[in-house]
C-alpha cells in the first residue's frame, strides 16, 4: 500500500513510507494505486480528501469549464490589473448569502492563507481607525485554522503544539474553551446553561485582557478536523456575536471546511443554521468545496461594516500575494458553483448527509456498538467518536492510535474516511465523513454499511487483544 525510502520523492508525511496514489475518479468513487504492486482498488470516497469535493470526481463538464478558463484568462498581478472573474465569483457568493451579510471578497490559494489574510485585514481594520492596541486574537482550544505561522497560532492542536516556539505568542493568540457538549457539558447542566457558561467565560476573558486589545474572535462554525463536527448549542454563536458588538471586536467565522454548501439546505453558509440571518459574521473564511478539488481556491469574505471602514478611511489593503484573485481559479470555481446551484446539490447533500447521520446513529448508538461514543454533525459533515467505555466516555490509550486504525480498516473495506486523534485534551479518536454533494441514497447506505462493519471489526480486534 505504500512506497519506500528509495521511491518516495514527496516531502510530505513520512518520507520513508509515502502513501498510495490516486489514479482516477468518477462520481463518488476513486481508484487508488498501490505504488509498490501497481495494483488499483476502487474506493468509495466518504470524505472527499479533506471535505473538499462537492461536484464529484471526473465530472466531464469541468473539462469544458477548465478549457474555457484556460482560453479566456490571462494572469495579471491583482494589485495592478484585476480580472472580471474574481469580481463575478465575489458577486455570486455575496448574492447567495443573506442580504447585506457580505460586501467584498479576497480570493486566496488555500484556507491557511485565507485565515492569515483575515488576521491582517482585521488588524488593519482597527489600526486605520487609530485603534492600534487591538492586536489580540481569541480562538478556541482544540481548533484548526491552517498551517501557516499565523493560522497555526490561532489554532490549538498537536499540529500547533509542535511548533509552539516559533508561533505568535500565547498572550496574543488566546484560547477560550471548546464548545463540545458531548465532552464538556456537565450532567446536571442544560444545553442552555452550558452555552451561558461558555459565553460568560469568554466575556470574563475579554474583560481581563482589556476589550481595547482584542481584535477578533475566531471560531469554526462547525469544528472540523480537530474536534469532529460538534454543532454548538442554540444561542452560542449569537452570544459571541453579541459580545463582539458590545466590545467592538470582529467576529470571524472559519468556514473553510464546513462552508460553501457542505452544511446548508440549498445555500452556502454553515452559520445560517445557527445565527439570525441579519447577524452574520464580520469576516468569514472559506475554501475546500469552493473549487471542489478541481482548482486550489479559498477566500475571505467581509461584511459591509468592514468594507466601509476601508472605504471611509481610504485605506489600501496592505500586501498582495501573487495568486490572490487568480482569474483562472476564480472562473473555474464560479462555473462549478453555478453548476452546484443549478442542480441544487447543496440541498441534496444536506438531506443525504442528515440521512447518513440518522443511519449511523441507528446502527451504532444506544449500546449497539461497544466503542461508538458519539455520532455528530450537520448536513454533509459528520464524525464518529470512538471510546473505550460508552457510559463513562473513557478514551482509548493514545498509543493505540485508533483514529487511524479505523481509517485503515475502512480503507481495506473500500471506504475512504479521515481518522483523527486528539479531540479530547490531546487524546480521543474520531473519524470524519464528508462525501461529495452528488451522493445518492444508495451511496449513503453503502458508506454506512462499511462504517458499521468496520466499527464492529475494530471492536472484535480490540476484544481479541484484550483491550476491550
Ligand atoms: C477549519 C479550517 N480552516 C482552515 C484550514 C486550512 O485550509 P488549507 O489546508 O486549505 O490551508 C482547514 C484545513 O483543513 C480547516 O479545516
Amino acid at each position: 500500500m505504500t512506497v519506500d525510502k528509495q521511491t518516495n520523492l514527496i516531502m510530505s508525511g513520512h518520507v520513508d513510507k509515502g502513501v498510495p496514489t490516486v489514479s482516477s475518479g468518477k462520481g463518488v468513487y476513486i481508484k487508488v494505486k498501490d505504488q509498490k504492486t501497481g495494483q488499483e482498488k476502487l474506493i468509495l470516497d466518504g470524505v472527499t480528501g479533506a471535505a473538499v469535493g462537492a461536484l464529484g470526481w471526473g465530472d466531464e463538464s469541468v473539462v469544458q469549464m477548465i478549457t474555457d478558463a484556460a482560453r479566456e484568462t490571462v494572469y495579471t498581478y491583482p494589485a495592478i490589473i484585476g480580472n472580471d472573474y474574481s469580481q463575478q465569483l465575489a458577486d455570486f457568493y455575496i448574492k447567495r448569502s443573506p442580504p447585506n451579510a457580505f460586501a467584498a471578497a479576497l480570493w486566496t490559494g488555500s484556507g491557511s492563507e485565507a485565515n492569515e489574510n483575515a488576521m491582517k485585514i482585521t488588524y488593519q481594520y482597527f489600526k486605520t481607525q487609530g485603534k492600534t492596541k487591538k492586536t489580540k486574537f481569541i480562538s478556541r482550544m482544540t481548533s484548526y485554522h491552517g498551517f501557516t505561522i499565523g493560522s497555526l497560532s490561532i489554532g490549538s492542536s498537536s499540529r500547533a503544539a509542535y511548533f509552539e516556539d516559533i508561533l505568535l505568542k500565547g498572550d496574543q493568540c488566546l484560547k477560550m474553551p471548546e464548545c463540545h457538549p458531548y465532552r464538556y457539558k456537565k450532567d446536571d447542566e442544560s444545553l442552555e446553561q452550558y452555552k451561558d457558561r461558555l459565553i460568560d467565560h469568554l466575556e470574563q476573558m475579554i474583560l481581563k485582557e482589556d476589550p481595547e486589545t482584542v481584535a477578533s474572535i475566531i471560531v469554526e462554525t462547525l469544528p472540523g478536523s480537530s474536534l469532529g463536527t460538534c454543532p454548538s448549542p442554540p444561542g452560542y454563536l449569537l452570544g459571541i456575536r453579541q459580545l463582539c458588538d458590545k466590545y467592538d471586536i470582529l467576529m470571524h467565522l472559519d468556514e473553510v471546511m464546513c462552508g460553501t454548501g457542505r452544511c446548508n439546505d440549498g445555500g452556502l453558509n454553515c452559520w445560517e443554521n445557527f445565527l439570525p440571518l441579519d447577524q452574520g459574521p464580520d469576516i468569514q473564511t472559506v475554501g475546500k468545496t469552493l473549487g471542489s478539488g478541481y482548482v486550489t481556491i479559498a477566500g475571505v469574505l467581509v461584511s459591509p461594516k468592514v468594507k466601509d471602514v476601508y472605504s471611509a478611511t481610504n485605506t489600501t489593503i496592505m500586501g498582495g500575494q501573487t495568486y490572490h484573485g487568480h482569474g483562472f481559479n476564480c472562473l473555474v470555481a464560479l462555473k462549478i458553483q453555478e453548476k452546484i446551484k443549478d442542480l441544487n446539490l447543496t440541498a441534496n447533500m444536506f438531506k443525504m448527509g442528515n440521512y447518513m447521520g440518522e443511519l449511523l446513529s441507528e446502527n451504532l448508538l444506544s449500546g449497539k456498538s461497544k466503542i461508538t461514543g458519539d455520532v455528530r454533525g450537520i448536513g454533509g459533515f459528520w464524525s464518529v467518536e470512538i471510546v473505550k467505555d460508552t457510559a463513562t466516555k473513557e478514551v482509548f490509550d493514545v498509543s493505540l492510535d485508533l483514529g487511524h486504525r479505523i481509517q485503515d480498516i475502512c480503507f481495506a473495506n473500500g471506504l475512504n474516511v479521515m481518522g483523527m486523534q486528539g479531540s479530547f485534551k490531546g487524546t480521543g479518536d474520531h473519524f470524519l465523513l464528508a462525501p461529495s454533494f452528488v451522493v445518492t441514497k444508495e451511496n449513503i447506505e453503502s458508506i454506512v454499511e462499511i462504517v458499521t462493519k468496520s466499527i464492529f471489526q475494530l471492536e472484535k480486534e480490540l476484544e481479541t487483544k484484550g483491550l476491550l
